[in-house]
Order: structure tokens, then C-alpha cells, then sequence
């Protein structure tokens, strides 16, 4: 499900554009910034890179891209695909199986939604997204209707109150401004925080339904406003455009919902779900369907500008962005939903290593809310089988990893990362103890420019190996990946929150990276979620001639066999150091922030933060002589100290209200959703519950997590 937020920044050169990630947070991370320094180019690769870089065929990748784009492949309705990535793997030469699990989904049987103006004269929203001749798949009549997975049957009639994004603090506005919100339904904006969360604040201010809306506004330059052609003849929105999702109150708990902590087998007992799903129902609807539900509050209560909340205001022609108190319109909406335990498919692919306790698992999830989804998720299936044939390519030469690879073809992500928590649950006391890393690819490409995320350990070889990958970008083929990643990123990786994955194994304390490319304000507008993330959109626009997929594919492809084959485990603790020294100094911003007199004592956690720095000093000196004296028991130690480190930085208790995770240094936000917190438990217990008891117990936690990070390292 992954949002690939668009990157606002100057367009131009390569070297001329910053980027700026949406940030939503009180405080703003300071991404460890790595060293800067000239790649060659071209770059400079061994033999077993050259068989694997070469492997790699843009004409292969279009035609795994078809195949996955051209069946309907909603979450549990597609056992003939699963089944098809894993005869791939097997025809890759790994050995293959479908895990099966048994979990609540919901399929939409009917909606409708209506406007009533204060004369009594009604309006329908037409719900639908436009065929396009085009485009081929948006005519399938298996394709499924606009709605929201996990959302709750039910109706709901009466005023409507328009609530921005919909995060805590826009509420909280609407309350300082009178607004009633209570028993009225709420019209918000997509972007910010993630949609279930949207829904779970407007249920908790008494409203009874929910509709939410994409707004041209989000699109960089790519508007019809700024005279851009829509799709299908050009690469702005086409209006009719829609973006389903789940529901799921993602920062809570991922997963089955019924199933909290434990494996979704048939016959398992169904805990109750509604701390993590809503029971509100909403509907998500197109800007050319909201344009006049949000006209008939223009004039009404207190307008866009002076609510004045960020991002309040959006790009629909034409209106202003009201509250509208007292406009007399009234919404009519009716969502019903099929709720069913479904089996879904996890497509697994193994290919043993020497040193079977140390694992990589490399995962991309397989479903998607339409029938096509050529961004998300499969342009990342198509990397993941063109990756499985390139390490087929280098099996023929008789090399054998040294490290056990795992991949992992994931089913019902869309619905809240379904099918690998499940998985995770299910593998825990394997995959704790053997682990090493797991890659992410979820939206390999939906444009242009990369993007990547990761714990601080994987960021030294997450960046040498850029620099091995030719990238090309607007068409110029002249730079490594390296070069453009530095020019547009400033060489910063982003911290993990969620919205894909990668969730449930970070929150075991498993190094991970989510890794992929997506478009700025320049480049074509990618349809999240909608009948137009297509082939077609992305043959035409996305990434004609599928280079970009080549070329991401390429690097995670490297990325997997360094980690795999390194004889030293290319895991670098030492680089947690610097990234817990600026978490610890965004804390102290936070505090300093807080209107409240009450202090938080700090002290033990930058104590446990200078015990992690002489860990890994050690560790690093030990590591060196393991290289000099040519050691093998001794490189295994640190091999494994390497591996394991990082399980120390969760705890069992996991965070406050939200057992499920674990990891005590980054979580997302408990009102973002996608967007990571740094220290969480400390961090919210000040944002969200103003209470210095609780954060003084989590510095504790977490200052006794860094501990036991730092005493796996010590030698
Ligand atoms: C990188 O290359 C540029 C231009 O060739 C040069 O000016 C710069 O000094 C180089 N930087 C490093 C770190 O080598
Ligand atoms: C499953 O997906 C494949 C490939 O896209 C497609 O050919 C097939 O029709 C789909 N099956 C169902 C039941 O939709
Ligand atoms: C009712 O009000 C709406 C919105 O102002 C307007 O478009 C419509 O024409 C009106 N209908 C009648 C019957 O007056
Ligand atoms: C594109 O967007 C950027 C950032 O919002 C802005 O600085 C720039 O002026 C825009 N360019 C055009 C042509 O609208
Ligand atoms: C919005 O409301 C403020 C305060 O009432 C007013 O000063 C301003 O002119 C209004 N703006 C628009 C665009 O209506
Ligand atoms: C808008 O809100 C910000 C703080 O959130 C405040 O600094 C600013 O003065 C406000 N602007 C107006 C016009 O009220
Ligand atoms: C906005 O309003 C103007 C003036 O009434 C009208 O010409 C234009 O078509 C409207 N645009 C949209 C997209 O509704
Ligand atoms: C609901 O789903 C079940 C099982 O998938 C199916 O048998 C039933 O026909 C569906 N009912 C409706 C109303 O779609
Ligand atoms: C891989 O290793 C596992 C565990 O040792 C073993 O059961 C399995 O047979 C091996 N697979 C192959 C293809 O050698
Ligand atoms: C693959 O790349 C070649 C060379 O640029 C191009 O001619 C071909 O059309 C591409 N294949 C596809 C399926 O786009
Ligand atoms: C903080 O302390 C000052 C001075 O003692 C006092 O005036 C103020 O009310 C206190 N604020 C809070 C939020 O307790
Ligand atoms: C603050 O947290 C502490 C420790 O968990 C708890 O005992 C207390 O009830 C909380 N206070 C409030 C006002 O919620
Ligand atoms: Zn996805």
C-alpha cells in the first residue's frame, strides 16, 4: 500500500532539487546524512555482479509487469497467481510453497452516496471511475468498486462537517471554532495521515460516517488548473480518479484483526476487532464528486483561509474550503460490505545458503485493490521474478549463497500488511534467531526518483551499492544511482514508520530497508490506488520502456547478494550512533516544546546511548582482527553479534496501547500512520498524553533497550 509522497522540490538539473518529504510531525528527524564522494562511472563490477547486473532484460520485467496487471488480484481472489510466482521461483531454482492462512477481509457489495442542498434538491455521486478505451483494464467487469477495505456496514444521513486531513490537530481546530461535530458526518482530504486513521478520529468525535477525497492540490505541478492534460492523453489526474484503502487503524495494529499477536490458522479463536477496525462507515470518492459537496458550504461558518490549518486548503476548482456550519446540506451514504474469512497465499521461494542460520527474506506484496496495480505493488513482482532469474543466471556457474535467501511473494498487504504479519507470527522463533536483514519492495517504480528508508545498520552498504547501478533519469543514462540518490536526497535515508511490509519484521528488531522510486511535482501523476495505476499508465507514462524497473531491480538485486554473500556480514552497528544521538536530540526539542513545566530526565538513556558507541567500537576492533587473523570462528561471532544486535532495541510490552510494536527507537506515528516517530514511546507520551510519568517509564524502556543492544555488541 505504500504512498509514495510527492516530492516537492525545484525542478531542473540533477543537483538542483531538494527534497523535502512531507513531514507531519511536531519534530523534524535529522536523517543521518552519509559521506559524499564521486562514483566511477561507468561503475567498476566483479564477475558474479556483471552475471547478475546482466541478467536483468527491461522487455522480461514488461511482461511479469503484464501478467500481474491483467487479472483481478484483490486480496484472497487470486490463488491462480500466487500460485504462478511460486512455479516462477521454482523455475528459478528455488525451492517453492504457498503459506496459507485463514483471515477477516471484507468484499464491497453496495454503496451510494447523495447531497442534499438546504431547497431540497439532491445530487448522487457517481462512485465510479471513468472506462477509458485506452486504457484496457479499466473496463474488466471484474474490477472492484470504489471502497475501503476493513470499512463497517452501515448508513449514515445528516450534515456534514469538512475536517481537513482529518489528524487529531484538525479536529482540535474545529473544536476551538464551535464547530458540532457530533452525530454529523465527516468529508476529508487523502494525504497526511493514513485514511483509517482519519475514520478512528471521526468516530471518536461522535460523527457517524466518513468520506474521503483525492484533491488535485497534492499534485505538484501536474494540475488541469495548471493547464496539464489529464490522463489518458496527458499526465495530470484524470478526474475520476479514486484511491480505495484500508481502513485499518494501521498504527495500532497490523494484521489480521482478529487475530492479534498470534497466526490466522482455520479454527483459531477471533478476538474482538474493533480496537483496529472502524465502526463508522466511509467511502472514498473522486475531487470531481467532491467539488460539490464542498461548493455547498462555500459562505457558510469560517472559511478555508481562516481555519487556517496546513493543508487545509486543496486544489479543487472553485471552492473555498469551508467548516460551512449552518449550510442545511446533508449527506446520505450507504456502505455495505461482505465480511468473510477468506484464505490468503503467501508465495515463498527458498534458496538454501551454506550458513543456514543466518536469513535474508526479501519481500513484495502480490495484491493489489485493482485490477491492475502496475505500480503498487507489482512493479516490485516484476523486480522480485526478474531477481529470482538473475540468481538462477549466477546458480548456473555453480556458486551457492552463503546465506539462506527467503522471498516472499505477501498476500492482503492492501487490507493492513495482512499477509506478512501473519507470516512473521507465524516464523518468529526461526526468523529471531536467524534473521539478518529484510529488503522491502512494494512500489518499485511509479516515477523517476528514488527513494529509500532504512535502519541505520544497513545504510553503509544500502549506499555502496548504489554506486554499481547505472540509473537513469529523464532519460540521461550517465549517472549511477549513487549520483542521483545524492543529488536529490542529499545522501539522507529516511527513517521507517509503516504502510507496507517491512512493519512486522522491523518491530522484531530485524534490520530492514523499503526501497523504490516515485515521482516529484514534474513528473506524471501516479494514481494511488486507482483503476489508472495501470500497464497502459505505466508503459505510456510511469516508465516507458521500463528502465527505471531494470534499473531499481538491478540494485536490489546487488543489494541481496552482497548481504547474502559478503563474507562479513555488511551490517554496520556503529551506525545507530550518530542516529541516536539526533533522535535523542529531537527529544530534547520536543520537551522544550511542551507548553508543561514538568521535566523528563534524560540521563539514562544518553548513558545507555555512550554504552552503544563503545559496543560498537569494540565491535569494530574485534571485526578487524576476525579480517587479519583470517579467523572463521571469530568472524562468525561478529557475523552474528551483527545479526542479532538489533533484537535488543524491542521489547516485549511493546509501546504504550499498541503491544504489537515493539521496536522502542522508531514506530509510526499513533495520528500519521505512514510517517515514522523517533523514541515513540517517550515522544507520544508527551505529544499525545501529556503525561511525564508515562514518558519517564519509557526513557527507562528504552534506555534498557539500547542497553541490550549495546551488550549483544560488546566483545
Ligand atoms: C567529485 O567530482 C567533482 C567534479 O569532477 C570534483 O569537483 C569533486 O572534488 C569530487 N569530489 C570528491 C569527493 O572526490
Ligand atoms: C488471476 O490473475 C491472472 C493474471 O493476472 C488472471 O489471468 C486471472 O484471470 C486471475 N484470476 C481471477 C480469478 O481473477
Ligand atoms: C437548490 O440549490 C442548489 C445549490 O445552490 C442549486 O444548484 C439548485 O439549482 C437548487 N434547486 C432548486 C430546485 O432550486
Ligand atoms: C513546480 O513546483 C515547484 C514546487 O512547488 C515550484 O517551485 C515551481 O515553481 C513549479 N513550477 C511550475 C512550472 O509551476
Ligand atoms: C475568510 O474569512 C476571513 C475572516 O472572516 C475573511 O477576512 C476573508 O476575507 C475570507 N476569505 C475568503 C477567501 O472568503
Ligand atoms: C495561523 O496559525 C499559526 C500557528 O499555527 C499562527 O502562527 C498564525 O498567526 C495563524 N495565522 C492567522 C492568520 O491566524
Ligand atoms: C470554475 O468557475 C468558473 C467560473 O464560474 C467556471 O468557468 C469554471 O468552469 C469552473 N471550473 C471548474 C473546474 O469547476
Ligand atoms: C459473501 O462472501 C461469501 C464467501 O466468500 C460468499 O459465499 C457470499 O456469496 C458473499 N455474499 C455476498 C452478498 O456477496
Ligand atoms: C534446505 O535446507 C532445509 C533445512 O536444512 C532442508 O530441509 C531442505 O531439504 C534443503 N533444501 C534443498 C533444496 O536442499
Ligand atoms: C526495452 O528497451 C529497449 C531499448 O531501449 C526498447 O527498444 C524496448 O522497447 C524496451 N522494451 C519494452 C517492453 O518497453
Ligand atoms: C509553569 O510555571 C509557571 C511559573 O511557575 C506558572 O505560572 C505556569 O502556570 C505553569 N504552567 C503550567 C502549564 O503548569
Ligand atoms: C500517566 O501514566 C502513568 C504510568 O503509566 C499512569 O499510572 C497514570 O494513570 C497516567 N496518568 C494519566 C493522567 O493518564
Ligand atoms: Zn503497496
Amino acid at each position: 500500500m505504500k504512498l509514495i509522497l510527492l516530492l516537492i522540490g525545484a525542478i531542473g538539473a540533477i543537483g538542483a532539487r531538494a527534497c523535502q518529504r512531507e513531514l507531519t510531525l511536531a519534530n523534524t528527524h535529522r536523517h543521518v546524512k552519509r559521506q559524499s564522494s564521486n562514483a566511477t562511472f561507468p561503475p567498476v563490477l566483479d564477475t558474479n555482479e556483471q552475471i547478475l547486473t546482466n541478467s536483468f532484460d527491461n522487455t522480461s520485467i514488461s511482461q511479469w509487469s503484464y501478467y500481474y496487471t491483467h487479472g483481478n488480484h484483490v486480496a484472497g481472489l487470486n490463488k491462480t497467481m500466487a500460485q504462478w510466482t511460486a512455479d516462477k521461483f521454482a523455475e528459478y531454482g528455488f525451492t517453492s510453497r504457498l503459506d496459507e492462512y485463514e483471515v477477516f477481509l471484507n468484499y464491497p457489495v453496495s454503496h451510494s452516496l447523495s447531497l442534499t442542498y438546504a431547497n431540497g434538491s439532491t445530487l448522487s455521486a457517481s462512485l465510479t471511475e471513468a472506462v477509458l478505451a485506452e486504457d484496457d483494464t479499466t473496463s474488466y467487469p471484474d474490477s472492484i468498486g470504489t471502497f475501503n477495505g476493513y470499512s463497517f456496514s452501515g448508513n449514515a444521513s445528516a450534515e456534514y462537517v469538512y475536517v481537513g486531513r482529518g489528524q487529531q490537530v484538525d479536529f482540535k481546530r474545529l473544536q476551538a471554532l464551535g464547530v458540532e461535530l457530533e452525530g454529523k458526518i465527516a468529508l476529508a482530504k487523502y494525504g497526511g495521515p493514513f485514511r483509517g486513521l482519519k475514520v478512528k478520529n471521526a468516530q471518536e468525535h461522535g460523527m457517524i460516517g466518513a468520506v474521503i477525497f483525492v484533491d488535485p492540490g497534492d499534485d505538484g505541478n501536474m494540475t488541469e488548473a495548471n493547464g496539464v492534460i489529464p490522463y489518458p492523453n496527458g499526465p495530470a489526474r484524470n478526474p475520476t480518479s479514486v484511491q480505495r484503502g484500508s481502513v485499518q487503524f494501521l498504527s495500532i495494529y497490523p494484521g489480521d484483526p482478529t487475530t492479534p499477536g498470534y497466526v490466522s490458522k482455520p479454527g483459531v479463536l477471533r478476538a474482538d476487532k474493533s480496537g483496529s477496525v472502524p465502526h463508522i462507515p466511509s467511502i472514498p470518492i473522486s475531487w470531481l464528486d467532491a467539488q460539490p459537496i464542498l461548493q455547498a458550504l462555500d459562505g457558510y461558518g469560517t472559511n478555508g483561509t481562516a481555519v487556517n490549518r496546513t493543508k487545509w486548503i486543496g486544489g479543487i476548482p472553485n471552492v473555498t474550503y469551508s467548516t460551512g456550519q449552518g449550510s442545511g446540506a446533508r449527506l446520505s451514504m450507504s456502505n455495505i460490505m461482505n465480511d468473510t474469512y477468506n484464505p490468503i497465499y503467501d508465495a515463498i521461494g527458498i534458496l538454501n545458503g551454506t550458513n543456514q542460520d543466518e536469513v535474508l527474506v526479501i519481500g513484495n506484496h502480490r495484491d493489489a485493490w485493482i485490477v491492475g496495480g502496475a505500480a503498487d505493488p507489482n512493479s516490485g513482482s516484476a523486480v522480485l521474478i526478474e531477481l529470482a532469474k538473475a540468481f538462477q543466471a549466477l546458480s548456473k556457474t555453480g556458486w551457492k549463497p552463503l546465506r539462506t535467501i527467503v522471498l516472499a511473494s505477501w498476500d492482503a498487504e492492501e487490507y493492513g500488511l495482512v499477509g506478512s504479519t501473519e507470516w512473521v507470527e507465524e516464523y518468529i522463533p526461526w526468523l529471531k534467531t536467524s534473521a539478518i536483514s529484510y529488503l522491502n519492495v512494494d512500489v518499485a517504480v511509479a516515477g523517476p526518483i528514488p527513494d529509500f528508508s532504512a535502519t541505520p545498520d544497513l545504510h553503509a552498504i544500502a549506499t555502496d551499492v548504489m554506486k554499481k547501478v547505472i540509473y537513469p533519469f529523464h532519460g540521461d543514462t550517465s549517472h549511477t544511482l549513487y549520483d542521483v540518490w545524492q543529488s536529490i536526497s542529499g545522501g539522507e535515508f529516511g527513517v521507517l514508520g509503516s504502510g507496507s511490509d517491512y512493519t512486522a519484521f522491523l518491530h522484531r528488531g530485524i534490520a530492514s530497508i523499503d526501497l523504490g522510486a516515485g515521482g516529484g511535482p514534474d513528473d506524471p501523476i501516479y494514481h494511488y490506488h486507482s483503476n489508472y495505476d495501470s500497464y497502459h499508465w505505466m508503459a505510456t507514462f510511469g516508465d516507458p520502456g521500463f528502465h527505471t524497473h531494470k534499473a531499481i531491480g538491478q540494485y536490489l538485486t546487488l543489494l541481496a547478494y552482497h548481504l547474502a554473500n559478503d563474507p562479513v556480514l555488511p551490517l554496520e552497528p556503529a551506525d545507530y550512533a550518530p542516529a541516536l544521538t539526533s533522535y535523542l536530540a529531537d527529544l530534547e526539542d520536543t520537551i522544550s516544546a511542551t507548553s508543561s513545566n514538568s521535566t523528563l530526565d534524560l540521563t539514562s538513556l544518553s548513558t545507555a546511548i555512550s554504552a552503544f558507541v563503545d559496543s560498537a567500537t569494540q565491535f569494530n576492533t574485534l571485526r578487524t582482527l576476525a579480517l587479519s587473523t583470517n579467523d572463521a570462528g571469530l568472524l562468525a561471532v561478529v557475523n552474528h553479534k551483527a545479526r542479532d544486535f538489533s533484537r535488543g532495541f524491542t521489547s516485549q510490552g511493546g509501546l504504550p496501547g499498541r503491544e504489537f510494536f515493539q521496536n522502542l527507537l522508531f514506530a509510526p506515528g499513533l495520528d500519521t500512520g505512514y510517517a515514522p516517530v523517533t523514541f515513540p514511546g517517550v515522544t507520544e507520551s508527551i505529544t499525545f498524553e501529556g503525561n511525564f510519568t508515562l514518558a519517564g517509564e519509557f526513557v527507562g524502556r528504552t534506555a534498557k533497550a539500547v542497553e541490550v543492544a549495546a551488550a549483544i555488541l560488546r566483545t
